[in-house]
């Protein structure tokens, strides 16, 4: 397992999009949150930013769409050049057919998972993603507390993912800090979105490097 770094740019400077994307030239995503005020009570960007992103800089964009009917709106964000696309497994009610259709615009296909909601039943769906993302948080807003509650299921979601060959990534999102990462790298956690952790810190490069730093510690 390759520990891979997702900075967020929610806690980014939404008037400098490009410039704080260019302050991560050490991670190894740009993970972007797409809000829409209906899955979840906060609006953020669409495509239009996306597409402006893309050509703004060189990292690819990990796209997270925290919006109702995913369905609709997904293959247009992988057709913009995302890098990888995520939906949201509440928010879907054609998963198969999304993600499918996210994989033939050329971009990985990811399902996310609430707290609450159980990895178990979307096992049969293993075969159709790149990635898997547990949220730790309630999805809406960066800057919340870790939820500790969600760290067993990352535990069986990784043996699900073992079971079925072990490419899936497992990705995690909301708290994810010096003070979490290790806890979630234990648990079987390869990729880690950190929104507050890299661009709250004065220096998002030291910040980046010492997330990764912890994360291999325990892998
Ligand atoms: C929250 C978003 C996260 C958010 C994480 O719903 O999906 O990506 O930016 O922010 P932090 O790392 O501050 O919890
Ligand atoms: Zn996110």
């Amino acid at each position: 397992m390759a520990v891979q770094i997702s900075p967020s740019i929610l806690s980014a400077d939404f008037a400098r999009l490009a410039d704080e994307a260019a302050a991560v030239p050490n991670a190894d995503w740009l993970h972007v949150d797409v809000m829409d005020y209906h899955f979840v009570p906060n609006l953020t960007l669409g495509l239009p930013v996306v597409e402006a992103l893309r050509k703004a800089t060189s990292l690819p964009l990990d796209c997270h769409l925290m919006i109702a009917d995913p369905d609709r709106w997904a293959p247009s964000y992988a057709e913009a050049g995302a890098g990888s696309v995520t939906i949201h497994a509440e928010a879907s009610s054609a998963p198969v057919r999304t993600l499918r259709e996210i994989r033939s615009q050329g971009a990985r296909a990811g399902l996310a998972l609430n707290p609450a909601t159980a990895v178990e039943p979307y096992e049969d769906l293993i075969g159709e993603l790149d990635m898997l993302l547990l949220m730790t948080v309630e999805p809406g807003f960066g800057g919340q507390p870790f939820l500790d509650v969600v760290l067993p299921k990352i535990r069986r979601a990784r043996a699900l993912i073992e079971r079925h060959g072990g490419q899936v990534w497992l990705q995690v999102d909301g708290g994810v800090s010096a003070d979490t990462i290790e806890r979630c790298a234990q648990a079987g956690a390869d990729v880690f979105v950190a929104g507050s952790a890299v661009y709250g810190a004065d220096d998002r490069v030291a910040a980046v490097d010492s997330l990764r730093a912890l994360a291999e510690g325990v892998s």
